[in-house]
């Protein structure tokens, strides 16, 4: 794969016109796309506006439509929050922690033919500013804010951009097909009809 120079993105504008270059190629080179995430040091009042929690579930709040080659959302957790394990709809996932941590839990696929526990293969914590990874190939994952006391933040680029996954029982590997909408989009409230958020 050819080597590109990695420009350090300053602000989260530049971080957004940075991605926006490399995803003009139709080959994206992953560890291109982690590093630039990760050379973005964060900074709140760069996305605070973005930024909107709810008091009983995590949120998905969009910022950029990349064109129609990504879509690049922020996701506020609460205390205690957490995302049901998922898949990523053939696509790439690329995850930033912006603020506080987040701990992820890696599960194989489930077996199609028998129902039981769901395999975890491992757990990580993800520290501010880091980029996680993960694609179908990979497995599958759930997401969680397991600290008390503080919120997290973080950054998540999914390429090519989907609206529906699946999520599974972790008990049966029992799958469903959720829908996934936005909390807010550019900074603003989506309308109260559309929301129906599944995936937590
Ligand atoms: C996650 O990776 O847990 C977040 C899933 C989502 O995009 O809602």
């Amino acid at each position: 794969m050819e080597h590109t120079e990695v420009v350090k993105p300053e602000t989260l504008d530049e971080l957004i016109k940075a991605l926006h270059d490399i995803f003009e190629s139709d080959c994206i080179n992953v560890e291109e796309v982690q590093d630039v995430m990760e050379s973005y040091e964060s900074k709140p009042q760069e996305w605070m506006q973005y930024a909107k929690f709810d008091q009983y579930r995590y949120t998905r709040n969009l910022v950029d439509e990349g064109n129609g080659k990504f879509n690049l959302m922020i996701l506020c957790w609460g205390e205690g929050h957490g995302s049901s394990i998922h898949d990523h709809t053939n696509s790439h996932c690329f995850m930033k922690l912006l603020q506080g941590q987040l701990k992820e839990t890696l599960f194989d696929w489930p077996d199609t033919k028998s129902l039981g526990d769901m395999v975890q293969r491992s757990q990580r914590i993800l520290q501010e500013n880091k980029v996680a990874y993960i694609n179908d190939s990979l497995g599958l994952h759930r997401v969680e804010n397991v600290s008390h006391t503080e919120c997290a933040v973080s950054l998540h680029l999914y390429s090519p951009p989907f609206q529906s996954c699946q999520t599974f029982d972790q008990r049966t590997g029992h799958r469903n097909s959720v829908k996934m909408t936005f909390w807010s989009k550019y900074g603003e409230r989506t309308p109260f009809e559309t929301i129906s958020q599944e995936n937590n």
